[in-house]
């Protein structure tokens, strides 16, 4: 049974098909990175144009890489929530024209469950239930998933995403935009110890998260070490005769990622701890993150739990992950009528 999913509801334009909700026999993304890069992070209004633009080749392109037509499709699955409402309703009004057209059943998909869903399409032995960490530019989500894909949400962001804050802190070491994966490669060449940047949150006894105090935390760091002259920039050597206290955007990454770490790693693990789960999820941008992997492989080894992360392909945003979990929602009787709205907020149950 074939699926077509769309996603458009940050700043990739996605749509994928998928057989039986893990084939995937095509995925197409167009970035829109390059746009958003001179800004220095996403811009709405223009995410919504460049869906416009880019959003029926993109539909074209992955039924043709799936040798399908129309016609072999038995649904279209589209992201109504949550992201951003402009970008949202582009995918959505696609959508919507072409099951109409096709006289094809429609059925609107929380872009959250789709990320829940990526591990599940590659990883056979994964078991139910599961912890999942959802962690991207969006969104920072610990959800405890249970078979038939019932849901309970155990905590999430207080504030910024895990990811968003990757981004910012990056944009204060002028180092581009996205920042999450240079500020990663970064920290593998610098000292964690270096600054103790805060832990918001760690030991609050629950499993909610807050990132925002990290990232002023790192702000003012950084400004302070600019103003004092002892902070050597991306790609400068430090003098010979640098003052002692002289700090690296090497020893900066890596400080602020081992806070940011720290605390997912603790609240996964407590979570898995608490529930005798044996299996974690790792999903989204941040799930590409070197460290996190790692040191959640080392924790999850000590409590006897296994953790998951999807190919790259299926961590970030995708039309796949929402065809997948399109194909279990389907099979649970949910049709959608040409009335679906998106939505920029969005929880799951
Ligand atoms: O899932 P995604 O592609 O889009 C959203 O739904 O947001 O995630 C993008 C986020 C960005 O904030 C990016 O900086 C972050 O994922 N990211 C990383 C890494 N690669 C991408 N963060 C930390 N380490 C990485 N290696
Ligand atoms: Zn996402």
């Amino acid at each position: 049974m074939k699926i077509l999913g769309i996603d458009t509801s940050c700043d990739e334009t996605a749509a994928a098909v998928v057989a039986d909700g893990k084939a995937v026999l095509s995925n197409i993304v167009a970035s829109q990175v390059e746009t958003h890069q001179e800004y220095g992070g996403i811009v709405p209004e223009l995410a919504s144009r460049k869906h416009i633009e880019a959003i029926n080749y993109i539909v074209s392109r992955a039924l043709a890489e799936a040798d399908v037509a129309f016609k072999d499709l038995e649904a279209i699955a589209v992201t109504n929530r949550p992201g951003l409402i402009g970008a949202l309703l582009v995918g959505v009004a696609a959508a919507k024209s072409l099951a109409y057209c096709h006289g094809l059943p429609l059925l609107g998909i929380n872009h959250i469950e789709g990320h829940i869903y990526a591990n599940y399409m590659v990883h056979d032995a994964l078991t139910f239930p599961h912890i999942c960490l959802t962690v991207s530019g969006g969104h920072t989500l610990l959800v405890e998933v249970h078979e038939g894909w019932k849901y309970k949400v155990l905590g999430s962001t207080q504030d910024d995403a895990a990811g968003e804050v990757y981004d910012k802190v990056a944009k204060y070491l002028g180092l581009g935009f996205p920042g999450g994966k240079v500020i990663d490669e970064l920290a593998q060449k610098g000292n964690p110890s270096a600054i103790k940047f805060p832990r918001p949150m760690r030991n609050s006894g629950d499993y909610q998260f807050s990132f925002s105090g990290i990232k002023t935390s790192v702000r003012y760091f950084v400004e302070k070490a600019r103003r004092a002259g002892i902070l050597v920039e991306n790609g400068q050597e430090p003098a010979k005769d640098a003052n002692p206290d002289t700090v690296t955007v090497e020893d900066i990454a890596a400080s602020f990622q081992a806070a940011v770490v720290d605390v997912l790693v603790y609240k996964s693990i407590r979570a898995a701890k608490s529930t005798s789960t044996k299996a974690i999820t790792l999903t989204g941008g941040v799930a590409a993150n070197s460290q996190l992997r790692a040191s959640l492989k080392t924790a999850a080894a000590e409590i006897g739990a296994e953790v998951y992360y999807p190919p790259m392909n299926l961590c970030t945003d995708n039309g796949a992950m929402i065809a997948g979990i399109a194909y279990e929602k389907y099979k649970q009787g949910l049709r959608d009528g040409l009335s679906l709205n998106a939505t920029p907020n969005g929880t799951i149950e």
